[in-house]
């Protein structure tokens, strides 16, 4: 360890942390923060009885955000993305997780994943990218996936290798979005140019695909709202990460995943934001945190655990990030002046967070 001399003790800035505490920056390691236009229109057919599906349906959703992505520039994609990353940085959020997915078409996934190299080199922040091929079926598409996935291996999985655009790879893998076939096609072709799996499964149903997954060697699978036995028997124990996503639950009320039960069976869990416009427009991971207590019945450590140090396992991140070792990252926090860790998580929907130090460096 280095120690400092009389000189640079000097020259240093002292911060009174009394009464305050020094925690590591949280790690959000599930995220769709690239996107253009908002989808508070959709927000208000939900309150009047209409599901997420049937928005979906009827060519809201994910199409709705990938048509005003697709007329967008990779400047204006960059440009509103930094506001927001900025945002969930100065609420405590030191490492993040970054998907595309919104293209729908070889050049608008790149769009996106070239926007989010660049906010990597304009932010503190560490970012990771990944390239979610399989998000949804642009309508010329509709009843051929299987040609959706082969497009994206063939014409943006080279490009990406290329010009290192991404880290890891996802695919919505459900009922009326992409089959595990089509699913571990794209995997498979991914993980030879080096990305590792982080698949969305069983938001809306189990169908026998999180098994297939875990054998695979995914990296991690994320949301985990409807789990069956054999789900839980193929994680327990295993070395996939279960990344839950409370805010997602609340914001569309689909149920939330059994954490609880998760954790006395072995498995290891990462709370996410998914911050997104369509089921999850928040990167408040000290609200995220809120909700794993309250609607998941996690004790307060449990939630911090899994939105640090876990979060930064489900990115292979851990062995630099996540908490505050010797030779880790300096991306460090001290909050406002609270009695306790758990008060974080107890006075739900305030920000805690005073400072932010990323890399060592003030925010
Ligand atoms: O993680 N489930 C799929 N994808 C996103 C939602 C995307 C959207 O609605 O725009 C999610 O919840
Ligand atoms: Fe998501």
């Amino acid at each position: 360890m280095s120690i400092l001399n009389p000189d640079e003790i000097e020259r240093a800035t002292v911060i009174d942390a009394t009464d305050r505490m020094v925690i590591p920056a949280f790690v959000d390691s599930h995220t769709h923060l690239v996107f253009a236009g908002t989808r508070e229109d959709e927000f208000e057919m939900r309150l009047k009885g209409l599901s997420y599906e049937e928005i979906a349906r009827k060519g809201g959703g994910i199409l709705n955000s990938a048509k005003k992505l697709q007329t967008a520039s990779e400047d204006e994609l960059f440009e509103s993305a930094l506001v927001r990353l900025n945002d969930a940085v100065a609420m405590g959020t030191g490492t993040i997780e970054i998907k595309s997915g919104y293209g729908l078409n070889p050049e608008s996934e790149l769009k996106m994943l070239r926007a989010i190299k660049k906010l990597k080199e304009h932010s503190d922040a560490t970012i990771m990218a990944t390239f979610l091929g399989a998000h949804a079926l642009p309508p010329e598409y509709k009843l051929n996936a299987d040609k959706y996935v082969d497009k994206m291996i063939t014409d943006v999985l080279p490009v990406i290798a290329e010009e290192g655009l991404a880290d890891f790879v996802d695919a919505f893998c459900e009922k009326g979005y992409f089959s595990i076939n089509q699913t571990l096609r794209l995997l498979e072709a991914s993980e030879k140019i080096g990305l590792r799996a982080k698949v969305h499964v069983n938001q809306f149903n189990s169908l026998g695909d999180l098994p297939k997954l875990v054998s695979h060697g995914a990296l991690s699978v994320d949301h985990l709202e409807v789990m069956s036995n054999e789900d839980f028997i193929a994680l327990s124990g295993s070395h996939t990460i279960a990344t839950l996503l409370p805010a997602c639950s609340l914001f569309i009320h689909i149920p939330y995943a059994p954490a609880r039960k998760m954790i006395d069976e072995n498995i290891a869990i990462a709370l996410a934001s998914d911050f997104n416009p369509g089921s999850s427009p928040t990167a408040n991971m000290q609200l995220v945190q809120s909700l794993a207590c309250i609607q998941m019945k996690l004790t307060p450590a449990e939630a911090f655990n899994a939105s640090t140090i876990n979060a930064a396992a489900a990115m292979m991140l851990s062995h630099v990030l996540g908490s505050i070792t010797r030779k880790k990252k300096a991306n460090l926090l001290i909050t406002k002046k609270i009695p306790s860790l758990g008060y974080i998580a107890y006075n739900f929907g305030h920000n805690h967070i005073e400072n932010v130090f990323l890399g060592g460096r003030k925010q």
